[in-house]
C-alpha cells in the first residue's frame, strides 16, 4: 500500500534552525507562508518588486529579490505558475543555491518531465496540497488540514523525508494525511484530471444545458437547476465526506431511483478509450513536448478566443443579469491577427475544428 502520513510522523523541530524561503506571493505562497510562520518557522519571502511582494510586507514577512531570499535560506520553497518555473529557476534559484540546501515544489510538472536541470548536492522535495490556496489557509486555521500528494527527488542530505515531513507538518497537511507518490505520478493525476475528466464532464453538462434550452425552458431556471444554484459542490462534499454512493442517501427516494434507473441508459458513452489516449499521451510525454513550442502558445491563444465566442458565455451573461449577478467580461481574449494565422498556417485545418467544436 502507498504510505500515508500523520501528525505523528512529523517532527517540527527537524527545522527549527532552518530558514524557509518562500518564492512567490501568490495563492499557494501566501497560504504556506501564514501557515508555516504560525507553525514556529522561521520564514522569509522572496518576489519580484511588485504588488504581491508588498502583499508579503503587508503580512509582516522579511522580503527579498527572488536570489536574495534564495540565498538566505536553507529551505527554499518555489511556488510560482509551472508555465515559467524553468526559466526563473535557470536565472534567479540555481546559481544561489548552496550545498545541502532543500527545495519543495507544490507540483511535480517541471521536475516529473524534466524540465529543469537540477545540481545534485541539494535534497528535492514535492508537497503538493489538493486544495487552493485560500482553502490551505482556511483549513489550516479551522484544525482541519487538507491531503497533500508528497514525493522526494533527490536525498543528497540523509536527512530529505524528515525535513519534508516537518514542513508538511508545518503547512497543517498531516491533520489530513500526506499521500507519498512520485513527482511524475503527482503531475500526471492532475493532468489527466483537467484533460480527461474535466472536459468530458463540461461536454456532459453542455449537452445537458442545450437539451433543456432547445425544448424551451427559461435559461434563468435551466442555469440555475444546472450548476449556478451551487449545489452541485455540496455533492461533491457529500462525496468526500461519505463516500460516491453512499451520498445518494441526502437526496429523495425519487432522485434516487431515477438516477440510477436511467444511468444504465449511458454505459455505452465511448469516454475509456479517449481517457486511456489522453492519459497514455501525458505518461509519454507527448503533451508536456507539444505545451513547450512555441507555437502551441499562439494556437492556445486561439482556441481560448474560439471558447470565449460559445453561445453558453452570452446566454449565461444575459441569465447573470436578469438575476441580478455580477457578469464578468468573457471577451478579454484579443481576435487572431492575420500574423497569427498565418504562422498557424500548418495547423489551420486543426483550427477551423476547434472553430466548428465551439459554436
Ligand atoms: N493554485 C492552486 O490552487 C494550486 C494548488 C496546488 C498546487 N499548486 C501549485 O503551486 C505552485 C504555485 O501556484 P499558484 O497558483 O500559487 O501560483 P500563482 O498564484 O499564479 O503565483 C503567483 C506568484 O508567482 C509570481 N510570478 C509570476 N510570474 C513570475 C515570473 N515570471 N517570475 C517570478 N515570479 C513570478 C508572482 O509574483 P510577481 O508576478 O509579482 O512576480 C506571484 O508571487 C504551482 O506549482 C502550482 O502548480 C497550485
Amino acid at each position: 500500500m502507498v504510505n500515508i502520513y500523520h501528525e505523528k510522523d512529523g517532527n517540527i523541530s527537524e527545522i527549527k534552525e532552518k530558514t524557509v524561503a518562500i518564492i512567490g506571493y501568490g495563492n499557494q505562497g501566501r497560504a504556506q507562508a501564514l501557515n508555516l510562520r504560525d507553525s514556529g518557522i522561521n520564514v522569509i519571502v522572496g518576489n519580484r518588486e511588485d504588488e504581491y511582494r508588498q502583499f508579503a510586507k503587508d503580512d509582516g514577512f522579511s522580503t527579498y529579490s527572488i536570489a536574495d531570499a534564495v540565498n538566505k535560506a536553507d529551505i527554499i520553497f518555489i511556488l510560482i505558475p509551472d508555465e515559467i518555473l524553468d526559466e526563473v529557476f535557470e536565472e534567479s534559484i540555481r546559481p544561489y543555491l548552496s550545498e545541502g540546501n532543500a527545495i519543495v515544489f507544490a507540483s511535480g510538472y517541471n521536475v516529473g518531465f524534466e524540465l529543469i536541470d537540477l545540481p545534485d548536492n541539494i535534497d528535492v522535495l514535492l508537497l503538493a496540497p489538493r486544495m487552493i490556496g485560500v482553502g490551505v489557509r482556511e483549513k489550516f486555521l479551522d484544525g482541519e488540514g487538507f491531503f497533500s500528494f508528497i514525493a522526494i527527488e533527490q536525498d543528497a542530505t540523509g536527512h530529505a523525508k524528515n525535513v519534508l515531513l516537518a514542513l508538511a507538518k508545518g503547512i497543517g497537511t498531516l491533520r489530513k494525511g500526506a499521500v507519498e507518490l512520485t513527482f511524475k505520478q503527482e503531475a500526471e493525476l492532475d493532468l489527466f484530471n483537467e484533460q480527461g475528466f474535466g472536459p468530458a464532464f463540461g461536454r456532459v453538462l453542455l449537452t445537458a444545458i442545450y437539451t433543456l434550452l432547445d425544448a424551451g425552458y427559461p435559461p434563468e431556471a435551466v442555469l440555475i437547476e444546472m450548476y449556478m444554484s451551487g449545489e452541485m459542490s455540496y455533492t461533491y462534499q457529500a462525496m468526500a465526506k461519505v463516500g460516491l454512493v453512499k451520498q445518494v442517501n441526502f437526496h429523495s427516494q425519487t432522485s434516487q431511483y431515477g438516477s440510477m434507473s436511467r444511468g444504465i441508459r449511458f454505459r455505452k458513452l465511448p469516454l475509456r478509450p479517449k481517457m486511456e489516449e489522453i492519459l497514455e499521451e501525458i505518461q509519454n510525454g507527448e503533451f508536456t513536448k507539444e505545451w513547450e513550442k512555441t507555437l502551441t502558445k499562439l494556437k492556445f491563444k486561439i482556441i481560448k478566443f474560439f471558447a470565449t465566442k460559445q453561445k453558453i458565455n452570452r446566454i449565461e451573461n444575459e441569465v447573470r443579469d436578469n438575476l441580478g449577478l455580477k457578469t464578468y467580461d468573457i471577451y478579454e481574449q484579443e481576435p487572431p491577427t492575420n500574423r497569427d494565422m498565418e504562422e498557424l498556417k500548418e495547423v489551420s485545418e486543426e483550427l477551423k475544428e476547434f472553430e466548428k467544436y465551439y459554436q
